[in-house]
C-alpha cells in the first residue's frame, strides 16, 4: 500500500484542530498508521526544509515551524501522496478548493495547517527522517 508523510503544523496544534484534520484524513480513506506530537528543533526544521533555504521566507518558516508542537504522521492508502495533496488543497489557502483542509483551516500561505510529501521518493525520505521502522504499524 502507498504511503505519504504529513505534518499537522503549529498553527493547527495551537488552535486544537488536530482531531478535525485527522477526521478529514480518515473520511477520505487515508489511514493514520503512525503519529507523534513533537517539538521540532531548529536543526530538524532547517534540515527538513533545506530545499527552501534560498527562499526569502526560509527564516520565517523555520521560526514558525519551531514555534509550537507539530504532529508528524505516516498516512497509508491508494495513491497516498496525490490523494493527500488533493485533500490538503493549494499551499496558499486563497487558492484552495472548497472541502480541503487548507480552505477550511489555513490562516495564510505560511500558517497553512498541514504539510504533505510531493512525491513517493520524498515521502520515503521524510518518513525515514522522523520515524523508526517499528513505529509504523500498517
Ligand atoms: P509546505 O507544503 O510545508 O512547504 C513549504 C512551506 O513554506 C509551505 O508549506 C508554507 O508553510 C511555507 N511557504 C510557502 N510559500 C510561502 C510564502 N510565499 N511565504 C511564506 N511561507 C511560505
Amino acid at each position: 500500500m502507498d504511503k505519504t508523510f504529513s505534518i499537522i503544523k503549529p498553527d493547527a496544534t495551537k488552535r486544537n484542530i488536530t482531531g478535525d484534520i485527522n477526521k478529514i484524513i480518515e473520511e477520505n480513506n487515508l489511514r493514520i498508521i503512525a503519529q507523534k506530537r513533537i517539538l521540532l528543533s531548529n536543526n530538524q526544521a532547517k534540515n527538513f526544509y533545506s530545499i527552501h533555504k534560498e527562499k526569502p521566507f526560509f527564516n520565517e518558516l523555520i521560526n514558525y515551524m519551531t514555534s509550537g508542537p507539530v504532529v508528524v504522521q505516516v498516512l497509508e492508502g491508494k495513491n497516498a501522496v496525490q490523494k493527500y495533496r488533493d485533500i490538503m488543497g493549494a499551499t496558499n489557502p486563497d487558492n484552495a478548493k472548497d472541502g480541503t483542509i487548507r480552505k477550511k483551516h489555513a490562516l495564510n500561505v505560511q500558517e497553512n495547517s498541514v504539510h504533505g510529501s510531493d512525491s513517493d521518493e520524498n515521502a520515503k525520505i521524510e518518513i525515514d527522517f522522523f520515524f523508526q521502522k517499528d513505529e509504523i504499524i500498517g
